[in-house]
């Protein structure tokens, strides 16, 4: 298919499959080599590149998403033989070695200072934090990047100096991809004739097919003429799946440019959030942060930047994945689940979509259109911690969300927990929140909720952690949030209203 994109600030057509990863367009059929693969998972960041100004990871995106997006590679970010401020302060502060990861810590970094022009150390790792380096250590990195700061005014938007002009028409041959009324598409043809490479996957000489309707109309009719076409959001899970070959599918159909998904609307009680809104447009959200600060703690401990620019609450939530970060808010606080086709629309409560891991009430043709969040009034506490391998990237071992109503004089009116990775779907205990309610948060009170909190849980065994592990730091999570908040407020006096020590 015709793939039409810019590229360093240049329109480029490109003749390729659509299936294709960014990272072989760029590297091979574009020469673009600045862009590195090594995890080829989303793990590295070395195959990071901008898209439309935003990082994302090339090894997870395919050919047919470029289509009408800007794209940013390190070859785009210094201004003709000039470097940029970012390349001269890595450079001048020693942040290179061999050089694999300096790309997309670059690009990052550069994202990073255009959101953020004067960021904090800490801003600086949280925006690198996707971006693995083996030999220079992080130390000098981060000094760069505030040195990059320092030059004030310097740190031009990326791929913003060049004009635009047609630069590139590469083709394969034959085949001509057609677009047609709001679905671009690949046709079969195109698979047979395309430039030679490694694609992301092939089904025999066959590529598959992508589509990538605009509107649920389109959708719809992609999906009635494709009945075993897959859909996928961010693709972040399901392309990963597919590259390990532990799911197939012989036609895609990304959701990412219909606009009925997108978007968060204000209700009576509360909000409705479109299934395509990635994280990072969640966490942008001030009514999320304010009123749903639960939901946007657990959002900022997904993934990397790069991840929670692709991957979506809708993803999230039909991967279905015990370990998900955005689950166990979306339990304690109700949430409810908009299911639709082109011609029914109902609603789930969440604590029934989920069936079993990787498993959901979803029916074929159905997908995922929106999340109802009621606020959750007089709810002051709210909490959300995860225990993973390491900081960022990591998928959760344990993690708990919690909602509390405290009163005046420090007994606990209300309590909702729930459990992530501790089971096959989000673990909840009634037995738990009975145990705390009308009482003040003392020692003795705390350890009968974590012995019942254990109690609860059914975790497994998996590379991550054992069980045992599992099973202790479900408590333990319990156990800290309840000291922390007695350090607060100490259980003798009374809890002040409106604080939340965690959020
Ligand atoms: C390196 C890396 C780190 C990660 N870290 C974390 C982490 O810390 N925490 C975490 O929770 N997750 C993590 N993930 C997993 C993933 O990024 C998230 O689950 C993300 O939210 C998935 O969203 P997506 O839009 O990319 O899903 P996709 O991959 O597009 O889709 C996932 C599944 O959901 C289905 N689907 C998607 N949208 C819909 C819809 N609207 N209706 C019906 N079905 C739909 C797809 O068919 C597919 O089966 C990580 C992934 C990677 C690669
Ligand atoms: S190659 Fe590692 S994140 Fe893409
Ligand atoms: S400089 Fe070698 S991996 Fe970072």
């Amino acid at each position: 298919m015709n793939i039409r994109f810019t590229i360093n600030g240049r329109e480029a057509t490109v003749e390729a499959l659509p299936d294709r990863r960014v990272v072989d367009l760029l590297r091979e059929d574009l020469g673009l080599t600045g862009t590195k693969e090594g995890c080829g998972s989303g793990e590295c960041g070395a195959c990071m590149v901008l898209i439309d100004g935003e990082p994302r990871l090339s090894c997870l995106m395919l050919a047919a998403q470029l289509e009408d997006r800007a794209v940013t590679t390190i070859e785009g970010l210094a201004n003709g033989d000039g470097l940029h401020p970012v390349q001269e302060a890595f450079v001048r502060c020693g942040a290179v070695q061999c050089g694999f990861c300096s790309p997309g810590m670059m690009l990052a970094a550069s994202a990073l200072l255009t959101q953020t022009p004067d960021p904090t150390r800490d801003q600086i790792r949280e925006g690198l934090a996707g971006n693995l380096c083996r030999c220079t250590g992080y130390q000098k990195i981060v000094d760069a990047v505030e040195t990059a700061a320092r030059s004030t005014g310097r740190v031009a938007d990326p791929g913003a100096s060049l004009a635009p002009s047609r630069l590139l028409h590469l083709s394969g041959g034959g085949g001509v991809g057609s677009h047609e009324g709001k679905v671009a598409q690949g046709t079969e043809e195109d698979s047979l004739d395309a430039p030679v490479g490694v694609t992301f996957r092939t089904r025999g000489a066959r590529a598959t097919q992508v589509f990538l309707p605009e509107d649920l109309d389109a959708l719809w009719s992609c999906m009635a003429e494709h009945p075993a076409a897959r859909v996928f959001a961010g693709g972040t899970d399901l392309l990963v799946q597919m590259r390990a070959r532990r799911e197939d599918a012989p036609v895609l159909i990304g959701l990412e440019r219909i606009v009925e998904l997108q978007g968060v609307r204000e209700t009576p009680s509360g909000l409705w959030i479109g299934a395509g809104n990635s994280h990072r447009r969640l966490l942008d959200d001030p009514r999320i942060r304010k009123d749903f600060p639960v939901l946007a703690q657990a959002l900022r401990a997904l993934g990397s930047p790069a991840i929670r620019n692709m991957g979506t609450i809708g993803g999230n939530l039909c991967s279905a994945s015990p370990a998900g970060d955005a689950l166990p808010p979306l339990y304690v606080l109700g949430a409810e689940l908009e299911l639709s086709t082109r011609s029914r629309r109902r609603t789930v409560p969440i604590n029934t979509f989920i069936t079993g891991p990787g498993k959901t009430v979803l029916r074929p043709g159905e997908i995922l259109t929106g999340i109802r969040l009621n606020r959750p009034d007089g709810y002051e506490i709210h909490h959300y911690e995860k225990v993973g391998q390491r900081k960022a990237l990591a998928c959760a071992i344990a993690s708990m969300a919690a909602l509390l109503k405290i009163s005046p004089t420090g007994e606990i009116e209300a309590a909702r927990f729930a459990w992530g990775s501790v089971g096959p779907t989000v673990v909840t205990s009634a037995e738990v929140e009975a145990t705390l309610i009308g009482e003040r948060l003392s020692p003795a009170v705390l350890e009968t909720a974590t012995r019942l909190a254990r109690q609860a849980m059914s975790p497994i065994d998996d590379l991550r952690a054992s069980a045992n592990y599992r099973r202790r730091v479900s408590g333990n999570l319990l156990l800290r949030l309840g000291i922390d908040l007695q350090k607060t407020f100490p259980s003798s006096g009374p809890f002040s209203q409106g604080s939340s020590p965690s959020s």
